[in-house]
């Protein structure tokens, strides 16, 4: 596993756990986002070179013919495009420029909240029950880090693939977002002046968190490692895998036992401002989340060779495995009942949420006949900015900066 200050390279040994990689020599970051060899497939070399090394580069040689050819929306792909990645417009994809606005407009910096009665509530001998204090520090070891291999994720792994610009579009704005939310939950641990160390190493000292990242990490290792480029079935699988994973897998259920748990301490009138900040998140993945399937579903349109027989039945098998996993960490989190939950309560939502996921992105319900039984949590995920469900809201923000030339 990462420790929590390791720069992530392809040869982090925990990116590389499982890896036929035998690299020694740690990459720089420009080792770690280059092509490693002059035999690069011509499209990942298109992709790369446009956007992250010389954005005002001439076409590559295979594309010389279209060198001044104006881009044709109908050209663009979502993988193994053709189109220069440097031209936003003409939109083919309007649904992820949408999105990539929706999101803006719902931006929030962690400050904007209130802590002062969260603060005073974990400080009161009296304020909240041992088993109320073991979901807020789980939830906290979890989600500190599990952001920021989202963030990584995207940056180092999927961008370079996906060759629409407006989904790289949303994909920037998502990381920005991703950094935000680990801002967030570093924010509440130092608020409530949590143990760092203990928190912020929970992912590889407590079981149930290591085994939700240690089911992660290879399908960020995959897409990241500079070798691997798209353009065969294989490779395309691969990725596609790996967007499913963390759309509907890792931000579409991995997150839910921890939200659910924050916001029911909230709707208690316990820890609002930590509650005030999951709500933020809550909406901001839902979006990732929904971006994530569109994206898919897009991929799955314009390749539908990828979706195979075989393909559909390990997705399916990596599902039972993300809902056994993200259960465990429900029992793991509440050892008896609490907040009005209990484990057993999380094993039928895990399963709705997972039908939810697999139909999504057109797969058959793995648990048939599954109710939600927090109906609650939709309101939730709905919440609009402008309402302030807790009525906590905050203090000095600055929104821009303003620069001093005295
Ligand atoms: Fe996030
Ligand atoms: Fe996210």
């Amino acid at each position: 596993m990462l420790t929590w200050d390791e720069e992530v390279t392809p040869t982090s040994p925990a990116l590389n756990s499982g890896s036929t990689s035998n690299r020694e020599v740690p990459l720089s970051p420009r080792e770690a986002l280059a092509p490693q060899s002059a035999s690069l497939p011509q499209t990942a070399l298109q992709s790369f070179d446009d956007v992250a090394l010389a954005p005002a580069a001439p076409r590559a040689p295979a594309a010389a013919g279209s060198a001044t050819r104006r881009v044709v929306a109908s050209d663009k792909r979502i993988i193994n495009g053709q189109t220069d990645v440097n031209q936003l417009v003409p939109f083919k994809y309007k649904w992820a420029w949408e999105k990539y606005l929706a999101t803006c407009a719902n931006h929030w910096m962690p400050q904007e909240v209130n802590m002062t009665r969260d603060i005073a509530l974990w400080k009161d001998p009296n304020g909240l029950s041992e088993d109320e204090r073991r979901i807020i520090k789980r939830n906290l070891g979890f989600f500190v880090t599990a952001d920021s291999l989202a963030a990584n994720n995207i940056v180092l792994g999927t961008y370079r693939h996906i060759t629409a610009p407006e989904c790289r579009q949303f994909l920037l704005r998502q990381a920005f977002e991703e950094a935000i939310h680990t801002h967030a939950y570093q924010y509440i641990v130092e608020s409530l002046g949590l143990d760092e160390s203990e928190i912020f190493n929970a992912y590889n000292e407590v079981q149930s968190i290591r085994d939700k990242d240690q089911f992660l990490i290879p399908f960020i290792e995959a897409i990241m490692d500079p070798d691997f480029h798209t353009g065969t079935p294989e490779a395309d699988q691969k990725l596609l895998k790996s967007l499913i994973v963390f759309a509907c897998l890792m931000e579409g259920l991995f997150f839910y036992v921890g939200f659910t748990q924050i916001l029911a301490l909230g709707r208690q009138n316990k820890m609002t401002g930590a509650a005030e900040q999951y709500q933020y998140i809550l909406r901001d993945e839902s979006m990732h989340c929904n971006f994530g399937i569109d994206l898919i579903n897009q991929l799955k349109l314009e390749n539908p060779h990828l979706w195979t027989a075989e393909f559909k039945a390990e997705i399916k098998g990596l599902f039972a495995k993300a809902v056994e996993l993200e259960y465990r960490y429900a029992e793991d989190t509440m050892p008896r009942g609490v907040l009005g939950l209990n484990a057993s309560m999380f094993k039928g939502y895990l399963r709705y949420i997972a039908n939810r996921r697999a139909t999504q992105i057109g797969l058959e319900p793995l648990f048939p006949n599954e109710e939600n039984p927090f109906p609650w949590m939709s309101e939730m995920i709905d919440l609009k900015k402008e309402r302030n469900f807790f009525e906590t809201r905050v203090i000095e923000y600055q929104t821009g900066g303003a620069l001093s030339w005295d």
